[in-house]
């Protein structure tokens, strides 16, 4: 799955909208040339909502689900959710196919359970920031209908057709479909439309004025909702060339830098910024970050006034099915903090709903490790200059689904490629093997919030298998244990959110060539934190440089320390002191 998925994902971030500021807000912008702002020191908590919880015994998780479990999300210390997308749709793409932008997906409730669930995280201190999907919509869209149902409508140039006349246009690639051909033939009007993913998810006209504004109303209506930010799904593909030209031979190479990125980009978000953000003082974050330092600077530098955060996929895609090496995951986030030492910033994350478990790819999920590299995978996140996105299930050290049959998964990206290898009679069993390690599935399956049955995610039949292991990994088990994965999330976020030198400290990596050790300090305004993390189910050695003995332990994995000698897996913060 991730060979053709990730193709994609080194595209863009997150944009988030302050409706209503608290106090502490109000302090910082009255800080002139301050570059201090709240969405840098969010912490941000991924909802997957269709598996978060489920109220009403469907299988499918829900808003009013989402709402009984807010207590739950204020524990965690939190100061932002990212919740996928909840509008209406016919769930080709679990929700990235949106049939009106202004309504919520039946399964998921109604408008009324969005403003109880907006005012009760707002009640909490915990900003809402949603995800917006207008790279493409769902053909079930009312422009869509319209669009198709002839070359003269008024909606025709909402989308991209190319009439058949004109012969088949020249091959574009789509990400989900199979066979993967991204121009599909209606008959209706004897024309071709594209679409980049499903092809029940036809791409949006950007070029077409009449469309940009439409998407900022829709934009203005979740601002005026109160809302605080949006994250830009797949928008590094909305610019166009609508020549269609043919691409040169062996462009697949460099996919990306023939989809994403045409210029015209950086007009449509400065129209956005100054139609919506502006207005509003509304945070946003594309997903990915361009194709480069420079795409990525011009998203998000704010003298551009187009984004706020990017968010670089590079990370994240470095994990692959036979290991990676902690050498390269250093090189590449040390690389991308170098991008924004002085201008920008940018997320830091370790996995989302379009990736498999984090402690299963980037860890150890024995039973040995599993909880010790969690811990030591989420002080990486939390202690990083940037913002930090947990994904939910993560703070439980959740881990991939184990499923062996093609009939477990549901994603249609996955069920599409399952078929596509059929007929081109692929090597299954592998595909099989592979989907264990990457497929997206395995981040969705449903939340473990105790041992009872279907992890007390629903009382009816899941849309998908809940994990096996929901007896022994489990949000109410770990509530009560004080060493468990979910305690020491909570203790590291609120050593973040009490050490602002953890979210603006000049980030300075130590014994660089170490094989196994992943050792950083951070320093700021006269605080220095040094943070060391063993990558290995190995006792490694690090070289500090530092005298240890005069620095205080803020939060470890394991009970004894042993100065620069680090147990497998081993994650601790020090604070160094003069
Ligand atoms: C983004 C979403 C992914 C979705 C795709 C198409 O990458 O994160 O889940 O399938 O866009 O909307």
């Amino acid at each position: 799955m991730r060979y053709f998925y990730t193709f994609f994902l080194t595209i863009f971030s997150i944009s988030l909208v302050t409706g209503c500021q608290n106090t502490k807000e109000k302090q910082l912008s009255s800080v002139e040339n301050s570059d201090e702002k709240w969405w840098k020191e969010a912490i941000v908590y991924q909802i997957y909502p269709r598996s978060f919880k489920d109220s009403d015994g469907d299988g499918i998780g829900d808003l009013k689900g989402i709402i009984s479990k807010l207590d739950y999300l204020e524990s965690l210390g939190i100061t932002a959710v990212w919740i996928n997308p909840f509008y209406s749709s016919p769930n080709d793409d679990n929700g990235y196919d949106i049939s009106d932008y202004r309504a919520i997906m039946k399964e998921f409730g109604s408008m009324e359970d969005f403003d109880i669930l907006l005012k009760g995280l707002h009640d909490r201190k915990i900003k809402l920031v949603m995800d917006l999907v207008v790279n493409h919509s769902s053909d079930e869209h009312e422009w869509f209908k319209q669009s198709r149902s002839s070359r003269t409508n008024k909606y025709r140039n909402y989308y991209h057709w190319w009439d058949a006349e004109r012969g088949k246009p020249n091959y574009r690639y789509s990400l989900f479909d199979i066979n993967h051909d991204a121009w599909k033939y209606d008959s209706l009007t004897n024309s071709y439309y594209l679409h980049y993913f499903s092809r029940k998810q036809p791409d949006l006209n950007w070029e077409n004025p009449t469309l940009r504004k439409e998407v900022y109303d829709i934009m203005k209506f979740w601002a005026d909702k109160g809302i605080d930010g949006f994250r830009l799904d797949a928008f590094g593909f909305a610019a166009k060339d609508t020549s269609f030209p043919a691409f040169p031979k062996g462009y697949e190479k460099n996919f990306m830098a023939y989809y994403s990125m045409v210029p015209a980009i950086h007009d449509y978000l400065k129209e956005m910024n100054k139609e919506v953000f502006s207005k509003y003082n509304v945070m946003s974050v594309a997903e990915g970050a361009g194709n480069s330092f420079e795409d990525a600077h011009n998203l998000v530098d704010e003298s551009r006034k187009e984004l706020n955060m990017a968010y670089a996929f590079e990370g994240v895609d470095i994990a692959k099915a036979e290991g990676y090496s902690i050498s390269h995951f250093k090189k590449v986030f040390s690389k991308w903090d170098s991008a924004f030492t002085n201008k920008g910033w940018i997320s830091i994350f370790l996995a989302n709903h379009d990736q498999a478990r984090m402690v299963s790819r980037f860890g150890n999920d024995s039973a040995a490790y599993r909880d010790l590299s969690a811990k030591m995978l989420n002080t990486f996140i939390l202690s990083m200059r940037g913002t930090p996105y947990l994904y939910n299930g993560d703070e439980l050290a959740m881990t991939n689904a184990g499923f062996s049959k093609i009939n477990d998964y549901r994603d249609m990206a996955t069920l599409n490629e399952y078929q596509n290898q059929l007929n081109k009679k692929g090597n299954i069993p592998a595909f099989l093997n592979r989907l264990q390690f990457e497929c997206r599935d395995n981040g969705r399956t449903p939340f473990q919030w105790d041992n009872s049955v279907n992890a007390g995610f629903s009382t009816g039949a899941p849309w998908i298998q809940v994990n096996k292991n929901y007896t022994s990994i489990n949000a109410a088990d770990q509530e009560k244990d004080s060493s468990s994965v979910l305690n020491y999330v909570k203790k590291m976020i609120q050593i973040r959110k009490s050490n602002q030198v953890l979210v603006y400290g000049i980030y300075n990596l130590i014994d660089k060539d170490n094989p196994t050790v992943y050792a950083y300090t951070r320093e700021w305004k006269g605080m220095k934190m040094l943070v060391l993390l063993n990558f290995s189910n190995q006792t490694s050695k690090v070289n500090t440089g530092l005298n240890l003995a005069k620095a205080k332990p803020l939060i470890q994995n394991y009970s004894n320390l042993n100065g620069e000698t680090l147990q497998p897996y081993e994650a601790v913060i020090y604070q160094l002191l003069n």
